[in-house]
């Protein structure tokens, strides 16, 4: 059952990526702006920031037996090469792609590639914003979607993968 549901959501049924220890890796990649976390427009996103989400995903990695690599960068391209790097160093990945989620095909072309199961996260809830914020072309490619529950996201979005890697 287990192997099942795994094989349905890698795409490959490869064996997930795992780090010495044993733990399967999880990427949570977050992409441009949200290095401005509690700063930047706090009505919306919350105080939280980006440090504080990257305690969050440490302390429920360790909850779930994951080892979590947390990145951020406002660059697409290094976004899309760390998506490929996914496909032979990580299990799973967490997405918050920030804008580039209503605009970026690149970064779905490298989810495709990648086969490896992604969960989309966002802190607000994009369908209650502006109309351009509700079309994803991240959501093609993942496995299901979190939004609106702020850092807490990220924490749903692991447990999440915990049970399909
Ligand atoms: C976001 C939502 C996006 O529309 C926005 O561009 C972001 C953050 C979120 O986490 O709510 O940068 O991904």
């Amino acid at each position: 059952m287990a192997k099942a549901r795994k094989s349905a959501a890698n795409g490959n049924g490869k064996t997930p990526a795992k780090k010495a220890g044993g733990k399967p890796v999880i990427y949570v990649l977050n992409g441009p702006n949200l290095n401005m976390l509690g700063l930047r427009q706090p009505e919306i996103y919350g105080r939280a920031t980006l440090a504080d989400v990257e305690k969050l995903c440490q302390k429920a990695g360790d909850r779930l037996g994951l080892s979590i690599d947390f990145r951020q960068s406002n660059l697409e391209g290094e976004l899309v090469t760390w998506i490929q790097q996914a496909r032979t160093k990580a299990a799973g990945i967490v997405l918050n792609a920030g804008a580039y989620t209503h605009t970026s095909v690149a970064l779905l072309d490298a989810l495709n590639a990648a086969e490896k199961p992604c969960v989309e996260v966002h802190l607000s809830n994009i369908h209650r914003r502006e109309n351009f914020r509700h079309h994803s072309y991240i959501s093609l490619a993942a496995v299901g979607m979190i939004a609106g529950f702020g850092p807490k996201g990220y924490v749903l979005a692991l447990e999440a993968l915990a049970d399909i890697v």
